[in-house]
Parts: C-alpha cells; sequence; structure tokens
C-alpha cells in the first residue's frame, strides 16, 4: 500500500510518531467518535495504537494511517487496510473521524481509495468489514463501496455485522511486478 495515497479532498500518509497529540484530540479521546469502539482512550492508549499502526505498515506493507484534510491539512482521523480482527488472514478495511468531519463523505472517499489499493498494489482479491449493527453511518459507507452483508463476526471484542467485498472487474487490476 504505498503511501501518501492522494484523493480529491483527502491525503492519508504513514503514521508519525508526532501524529499522537492530534489524533488523541480528533478521534481517539472523543467520547462521540469512540461511542460504538469500545469508548475514548487516554494519550497512552493512542500512542500504543499509532505505535501498532506503525509496526504493522512496516511488518505488512499495510496499515492504518492519519486522514488529512488537504484543504486545512489537519487530521480528519484514521482510515486504512489491517489484517482482519488483527490476525487475519483477510484484509479489513476500517475507517474512524473525529466528529467535526462527519457527514461531507470522507469516509467513503478514504474507503474507496484504500478498496483500489487493495484489489491493486496489495493484490487481494477480498477485502471485510465489520461494524456494529447501531453503526448506521458505517452501514451506508459500507454500502456505498459495494460491500455485502455476509453474517456476524465476533471481532474487536464485539458482535458485529460482518461484510465482504470481492473485487470487481470495474476494480483496479492487480498489480503484475
Ligand atoms: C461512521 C463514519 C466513519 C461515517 O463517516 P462519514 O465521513 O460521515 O461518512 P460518509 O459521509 O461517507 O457517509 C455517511 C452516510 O451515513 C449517513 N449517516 C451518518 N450517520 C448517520 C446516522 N446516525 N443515522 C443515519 N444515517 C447516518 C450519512 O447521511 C451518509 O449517508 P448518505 O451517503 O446516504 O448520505 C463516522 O461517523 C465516524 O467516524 N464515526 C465514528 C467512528 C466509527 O464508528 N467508525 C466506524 C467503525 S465500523
Amino acid at each position: 500500500m504505498p503511501l501518501p495515497i492522494l484523493t480529491e479532498r483527502l491525503a492519508l500518509r504513514p503514521y508519525d510518531p508526532d501524529d499522537v497529540a492530534q489524533i488523541h484530540t480528533v478521534l481517539y479521546g472523543d467520547p462521540a467518535a469512540m461511542r460504538l469502539l469500545g469508548g475514548p482512550l487516554d494519550v497512552h492508549g493512542a500512542r500504543a495504537a499509532v505505535e501498532r499502526y506503525i509496526a504493522q505498515l512496516r511488518r505488512e506493507g499495510y496499515s492504518f494511517a492519519p486522514v488529512i484534510e488537504r484543504e486545512t491539512g489537519l487530521i480528519a482521523g484514521e482510515a486504512g487496510l489491517y489484517p482482519f480482527a488483527g490476525g487475519g488472514p483477510d484484509v479489513e478495511l476500517g475507517y474512524a473521524l473525529g466528529p467535526a468531519f462527519w457527514g461531507r463523505g470522507y469516509a467513503t472517499e478514504a474507503g474507496r481509495a484504500l478498496l483500489a489499493e487493495a484489489f491493486g498494489p496489495l493484490g487481494v482479491d477480498r477485502v471485510v468489514a465489520v461494524t456494529r449493527e447501531e453503526n448506521t453511518g458505517s452501514r451506508h459507507v459500507l454500502a456505498k463501496l459495494g460491500f455485502i452483508p455476509a453474517g456476524r463476526r465476533h471481532a474487536w471484542g464485539f458482535e458485529q455485522l460482518y461484510f465482504v467485498r470481492e473485487r470487481r472487474r470495474d476494480d483496479a487490476p492487480a498489480a503484475t511486478i
């Protein structure tokens, strides 16, 4: 997953340890943003997450990344690809934004770009996702990205709805090296 990924309004770049304070303020420390993700984390929890994502990118070549609003340069949240429920083998799409950035189509825009990375450079044939049933916004995002409901899974500490997005003919062709 070559970074940065640029979309019309967003940029995804590798996490840097210096991002911890900003991503904590925008996302991890925000009770509304974290309501369905296990509740807010303190700054140590945010640092641990950022360190995990940096290590994951180094090890596997894909991970979560901060989502930058290009117009302002602000970190709006994060999005990325990760081994499903932390263990794989499927690749999971995830996204989470601070409340100030909701409702503008950013999660869908980032998700679309990440699917292109998964089906292109990463060369996978399917991407999975989970969301809590009550997360209406996330279910809308997954529907817009073409994910199909495929039952329920216990993942990341919760019983969640499970979705699959198979590669389609109109997706980016896998990179051939
Ligand atoms: C879920 C989340 C990522 C959506 O991000 P977003 O950038 O606002 O999403 P988009 O604007 O691309 O699309 C959201 C869609 O859901 C709808 N929606 C959002 N919240 C909703 C709600 N509470 N009830 C009903 N619909 C809702 C929007 O109207 C929009 O639908 P539309 O495209 O049909 O108009 C964002 O709310 C978020 O980060 N929440 C906190 C973290 C989180 O829950 N992450 C997902 C974990 S699975």
